[in-house]
């Protein structure tokens, strides 16, 4: 319970709502109360038999008073619900700006399944416990104690007969109701299980084609159909026997009543409409007893959904920017950097693992390095360092002689050209994909980064240009395409430092040699690094850096390196050969 602290203060803003949907609930359980009073006083009327248009404005003034209950509760519920839906988006977008904020690791080592089952189940959860949770707690403890006085009034024996099977109403609700849940929890991870197999299928639908295995998937497929099915039969069973338990333990009350209070009747120690006023309140206390399981079932899963939020809010990011403080003022605020580059005895591990052993490197603004390297040697992980995706386990990254842990994030990512090894493009047009994170560029300013990026001809196939759909509901890029649309956006901003990891290992060497012709234009007076696993892609670059198992082991230019016959001399060879081959 005590994990329901975190919600004190989206409460407290909230508070006047609150209380005002109290008031309005508190008054419909009051006015409720004046129900039976007045069935009652109706049917004593009766055994007078006076006036038969008493009957007639009884019945008008019982309409009125459930017509005025039901305002009252319609407004209080609403009230309710709506603070619980505000709270929870309020909470969900918190949790969002939190997530967008944690370090790349935290998402390489949580589910990405399970962080947005927090953001989704937990907090409707958390909901469940906010609106229906509060208000029927209140709800019911209002009109349980209230009740139970009112019956007292009339006679203590008879309400402690008719009220005795009422507590097995709130047991039997909460035991079913976890059976239920439990249930119900079963049916839907299995019913993930079924989805994420069927999506997987449809994204994989190529490899399953050419291995012709849609026997064996179908077969798997239907096994989890099949588990599905049976999970939800016994869901069905559980849920089936809910409220026929309630209605019979309902009725049992009702019975007890009937014949206690039938003898105290006919022995003339209460009147029929005494009598009747008490099946009315028996009636009325029904549902709280049902709403107080509820409420327990509520608050239990809502505490336990909050501590898995929680558990993620309370997750500090581990790479944050320098906080800005006042001394340091006398260093004019910078908004670009030039771009010089520098690795001092850097090392880094992930986890235990050591995979970069005490690298040194420096790269002069506007000079360009190349970083080569076979697969696995770390070179992805060494230029993460730069924008900090990663920061250092030993030693020191610098940009313009200042370590990056003391340049304001957002400023050292702005001024960073990176792409990624991995392209990813948003499910949006491909002037949109390019401009990421800038204002939208003009149309000249875009043809010119996309010229650069040697896009244009391929944008002028597309159906509708730079405003095609990319993705699902637009075109499907080709590999290359892809590339050279990260490597739009990354020159789109203008950085003074351009990283590009294998950012052309889909490109044809010809279409390459373009690129880096404009690249040289464009980043005149920055600094470009770029990791490659072909030498004809770095032979023109200043310095070249050659990585085996996080060490660098040569270093120096195309011919520097030739000379020394070693790791890139034998690469060069065998590329070489292979351009022949495929030139004869
Ligand atoms: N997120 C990670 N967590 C743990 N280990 C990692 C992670 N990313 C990479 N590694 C490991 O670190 C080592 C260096 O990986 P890195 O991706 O830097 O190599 P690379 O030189 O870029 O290889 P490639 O040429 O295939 O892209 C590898 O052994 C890899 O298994
Ligand atoms: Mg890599």
């Amino acid at each position: 319970m005590s994990a329901l602290i975190a919600l004190r203060s989206y409460l407290f803003r909230y508070r006047v709502a609150m209380i005002g949907g109290f008031l309005f609930l508190i008054i419909a359980n009051g006015v409720a109360l004046i129900l039976p009073y007045l069935i009652r006083l109706a049917v004593d009327s009766l055994q007078v038999r006076t006036d038969p248009g008493a009957l007639l404005r009884f019945g008008l003034l019982i309409v009125l008073v459930g017509l005025v209950q039901a305002i009252l509760s319609y407004y209080g519920r609403f009230i309710q619900a709506e603070v619980s839906r505000r709270i929870e988006y309020e909470l969900r977008a918190d949790l969002f700006k939190h997530f967008e904020k944690l370090e790349l690791d935290y998402f390489q080592h949580n589910k990405i399944g399970d962080l947005v089952a927090r953001a989704i189940n937990d907090l409707t959860a958390v909901r469940g416990l906010l609106g229906p949770g509060i208000s029927n707690l209140l709800n019911t403890t209002v009109a349980f104690t209230a009740t139970i006085i009112l019956m007292l009034t009339i006679d203590a024996r008879l309400t402690i007969y008719s009220t005795s099977v009422l507590p097995l109403i709130s047991v039997v609700f909460i035991v079913l109701a976890r059976k239920i849940e439990r249930s119900y929890k079963s049916v839907q991870d299995q019913f993930g299980e079924v989805s994420a197999q069927a999506q997987e299928n449809f994204s994989g639908i190529r490899t399953v084609k050419a291995y012709t295995q849609e026997e064996y998937e179908l077969h798997a497929f239907r096994t989890a159909n099949q588990e599905y099915v049976r999970l939800s039969i016994i869901y069905a069973r559980f849920y089936a026997l809910l409220w026929p338990a309630m209605y019979f333990l309902a009725g049992l009350a009702a019975v007890i009543l009937l014949w206690r209070g039938g003898l105290d009747v006919i022995e003339g120690r209460i009147t029929l409409g005494q009598m009747v006023q008490f099946t009315g309140y028996l009636a009325q206390l029904t549902w709280p007893m049902i709403a107080f399981g509820w409420v327990v079932n509520l608050f239990q899963q809502g505490s336990a959904s909050m501590k898995r939020i929680n558990e993620v809010m309370d997750h500090q990011p581990t790479i944050v920017g320098p906080e800005p403080s006042l001394e340091s003022t006398n260093e004019p605020l910078r908004d670009h950097l030039e771009g010089k580059v520098e690795f001092q005895h850097v090392s880094f591990s992930y986890g235990d693992r050591e995979v970069l052993h005490d690298i040194n490197i420096t790269v002069e603004v506007g000079s360009s390095l190349a970083i080569v390297g076979p697969t696995g040697s770390g070179k992805s992980t060494l230029v993460n360092l730069l924008p900090r995706m990663f920061d250092v386990s030993k030693g020191q990254v610098l940009i313009d002689d200042v370590d990056v842990r003391k340049i304001p994030l957002a400023l050292l990512r702005r001024q960073i050209g990176y792409v990624p090894q991995e392209t990813f493009l948003f499910s949006v047009p491909l002037a949109e994909n390019i401009s990421f994170g800038l204002e939208a560029l003009d149309t000249k300013r875009l043809q010119e980064v996309m010229q650069s990026a040697q896009l244009t001809k391929d944008v002028e196939d597309f159906p509708e240009g730079v405003t095609t759909m990319i993705g699902e509901r637009g075109v499907t890029l080709s590999g290359g395409q892809k590339q050279r649309t990260s490597l739009a956006r990354a020159i789109a901003k203008e950085p003074a430092i351009l990283i590009l990891d294998d950012a052309m290992s889909s490109v044809d060497t010809h279409t390459e040699a373009d690129i880096l012709k404009h690249l040289q234009r464009v980043m005149q007076g920055r600094t470009t690094i770029i990791i490659s696993h072909r030498c004809s892609t770095v032979k023109n670059l200043d310095h070249i850096v050659v990585l085996d198992e996080g060490r660098i082991v040569e270093e120096g230019t195309h011919a520097s390196l030739l000379q020394l016959r070693g790791l890139y001399a034998e690469m060069y060879r065998r590329q070489l050969i292979g351009e022949e081959l495929e030139d004869s």
